[in-house]
């Protein structure tokens, strides 16, 4: 279903941002980015924004990228010239000026870790600044720019930092696997659970790009083919309480707070995989995503498929589950 806004503004320079005559805006205004987080409920009253600026400026550790720059073709290239950082997060769609609302994350690595610098015009005080990126909160794909911010900075550009030093992280669920299955040169853990430095040096940000991808294909629907906006839910984090009350053994790990859950894991012993309303999907290999499965599906079918999710989990398990997607 195609929705609509009141105006749709593309900004290819950062001037044409300071001279907007943002009252004669409809609004609200929001900002785009690549939108594969974003889920249109109903038409949008106000002005869309889509910053397309795709500068990118570079020594060879510090990358400042425009806000409009595809986040993988940032990767790609990263790994095309053997430089360590964003290689983790491989395939992620979207642009670099949302991967720092948002602070993307996969495979152990959140977007958080590599930046350096964000420059933003600054809507309250009407000029350009630079946010260190210490400053902005960041937590599991959140920042101050979802909060207490919201609305205020409009990034613009966003510098990453790169490593000529290996830098591999292979320590989440999967990678060590598939680089052996791959042959990539990766010898197995040994007996003390420490791995074979000498083994790791064969590794490149290529082979690891390479390997993300492969794990990405095999789990995740490819946006170009099938609908969707990636991980429709937040993995909860509960109390050791609530958690000790969970039948069945389910994957956790510790963080700041509790015991995080994969979300899938409560919607599969759900029985929610593959479960349909009209158009939309709970996706068979992967149940924290929903799909657009016919490409028709209409928004009441996916949040009518969302909430018969959280009510389900919440029904079996306690636990409320909450939308990583962004409802507008
Ligand atoms: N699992 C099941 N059943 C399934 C699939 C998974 O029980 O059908 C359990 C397994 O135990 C598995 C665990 O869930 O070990 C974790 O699965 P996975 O590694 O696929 O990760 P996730 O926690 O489901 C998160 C991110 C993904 C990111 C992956 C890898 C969130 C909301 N999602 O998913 O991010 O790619 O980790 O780091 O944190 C996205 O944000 O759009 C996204 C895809």
């Amino acid at each position: 279903m195609k929705v609509s806004c009141a105006l749709y503004l593309e900004v290819e320079s950062e001037q044409e941002l300071h001279t907007l005559d943002w009252d004669a805006l409809p609004g609200p205004v929001m900002v785009l980015g690549g939108g594969s987080n974003l889920l249109f409920t109903k038409d949008f009253p106000g002005t869309v924004l889509h910053i397309a600026l795709r500068h990118c400026e570079r020594s060879e550790e510090f990358w400042t990228l425009g806000a409009g720059v595809v986040f993988d073709d940032f990767c790609a290239q990263a790994a095309a010239e053997g430089l360590w950082g964003p290689e983790n997060l491989s395939l992620i769609p979207g642009e670099c000026g949302a991967s720092a609302v948002q602070n993307i994350g996969a495979y152990g690595v959140e977007v958080k870790d590599i930046l350096a610098d964000i420059r933003a015009y600054d809507r309250a005080e009407g000029r350009f600044v630079h946010i260190d990126p210490a400053t902005c909160g960041y937590g599991y794909r959140t920042s101050k720019f979802k909060t207490e911010w919201k609305g205020r900075y409009i990034i613009t550009a966003v510098t990453y930092r790169l490593s000529r030093e290996p830098r591999p992280v292979l320590d989440y669920g999967g990678i060590r696997k598939a680089l052996e299955n791959r042959s990539f040169g990766l010898r197995p853990q040994d007996d003390n659970n420490c791995h074979s430095e000498q083994s790791e040096e064969s590794l490149t940000p290529q082979v690891i790009r390479d390997t993300i991808i492969g794990i990405r294909r095999e789990k995740l629907p490819d946006p170009a083919v099938t609908g969707s906006a990636g991980s429709f839910f937040c993995n909860p984090v509960v109390s050791e309480e609530v958690f000790r009350r969970i039948e069945g053994n389910p994957p956790h790990y510790e963080v700041a707070g509790g015991i995080k859950i994969p979300a899938a894991w409560l919607i599969e012993q759900c029985g929610f995989k593959g479960v349909r309303l009209g158009g939309a999907q709970v996706y068979p290999r992967q149940p924290l995503v929903i799909v657009n499965a016919t490409g028709k599906a209409s928004p009441q079918e996916i949040i009518g498929l969302e909430k018969q999710v959280i009510d389900a989990v919440r029904e079996k398990y306690g636990i409320t589950l909450h939308p990583e997607v962004e409802h507008v």
